[in-house]
């Protein structure tokens, strides 16, 4: 099993999704440069969709272009369907991200559809990204648990995993959107979806509502995933997952990735002066180890 880690770090999109007050576009790309330049080798920058469903995100072509990208470092974004597709290619995204849930209810407040017509919906997707060789991520959302239905069973989560799989998506992130998995449940639902899908494929999206987010990703580190989702200062929610939190802080597991002695290439001084200039310009807390950092420098 490799000793690195692949962090995807999710906050100006993710994070940002949520946040009440428009952001300038300059903050967004100044977000995404300096995160890059601590090391991350991953950064989810933004998402083409209906700007109606995600207001702060209606910049994305703008933020997209005017990024300064370093080579390397990878820019996924998130595409809801074929015109989310079209509108990132024209401005030259290279990697997308598709996503659908493990729970109906959600998937209708969020996408409006069906389990099954979302996966229709990506077909065309998939098959021109195949053809533009544009690696494609697929999220699964609410694995553990889901704001409208409550208890979400381990067997829909492997059945939607599988599809997305099965319909060419490079890696499947499993994602816990309200934050209500424990680590037994959440090593478990992750070693059920490695049954049929390689380890290597998978990644974990843990959001920290109930504090268990470092705890989950621990469990699972253990049964051998090695791409963890996560957001600088914790940022984040979706705006339809009624009480879900930001996700957890990319300072706090890089830190216990280091503790034990788990490679991602990030330089954590320089992640935690970039978590405390973001906290700062939207007024949101710091994370813990990031204020820590700060701290004793
Ligand atoms: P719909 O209303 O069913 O779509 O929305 P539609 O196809 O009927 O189109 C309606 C209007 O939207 C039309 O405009 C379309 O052109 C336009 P009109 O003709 O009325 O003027 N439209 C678009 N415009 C720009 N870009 C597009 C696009 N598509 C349609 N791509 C839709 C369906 C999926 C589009 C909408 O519900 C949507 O955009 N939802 C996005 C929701 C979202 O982004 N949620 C947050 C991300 S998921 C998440 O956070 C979870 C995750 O972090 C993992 C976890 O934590 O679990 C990933
Ligand atoms: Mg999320």
């Amino acid at each position: 099993m490799t000793d690195h880690v692949t962090i995807v770090e999710v906050g100006p999109r993710d994070g940002l999704q949520n946040e009440p007050y428009t952001i300038p576009t300059e903050v967004k790309v100044e977000l995404i440069e300096r995160l890059a330049a601590c090391g991350l080798g991953v950064v989810e920058a933004t998402s083409f969709v209906a700007a109606p469903a995600i207001p702060q995100l209606a910049d994305a072509e703008d933020v997209f272009v005017r990024i300064d990208r370093k080579p390397g470092v990878r820019y996924p974004v998130l595409v809801p369907n074929l015109k989310g597709y079209e509108r990132a290619r024209a401005v030259g995204a290279e990697e997308i991200a598709v996503f659908t849930a493990a729970s109906e209810a959600f998937n209708q407040k969020n996408i409006n559809c069906s389990i099954a017509e979302s996966l229709e919906r990506f077909a065309p997707v998939l098959e021109r990204a195949r053809n533009d060789q544009v690696r494609v991520r697929g999220y699964v959302s609410t694995v553990l648990g889901c704001p409208y239905q409550g208890e979400v069973p381990v067997a829909e989560v492997v059945r939607v995993a599988e599809a997305l799989h099965e319909a060419g998506c490079a890696e499947i992130s499993l994602g816990d959107t309200i934050g209500v998995g424990t680590p037994s449940k959440a090593r478990a639902m992750l070693e059920a979806v490695a049954e049929s899908i390689p380890m290597e494929r998978l990644a974990v999206h843990f959001h920290d509502t109930y504090g268990q987010a470092l705890a989950n990703i621990h469990a699972c580190l253990e049964a051998g995933v090695r791409v963890v989702d996560s957001s600088v200062a914790g940022l984040g929610g979706c705006p339809y997952a009624r009480g879900a939190t930001g996700n957890v802080a990319t300072e706090d597991v890089v830190f216990m990735l280091e503790g034990m002695g788990l490679t991602t290439g990030v330089d954590l001084d320089s992640l935690a002066r970039t978590g405390d200039w973001i906290a700062g310009e939207l007024g949101r807390p710091r994370s813990r180890a990031g204020q820590a950092i700060l701290k004793r420098n």
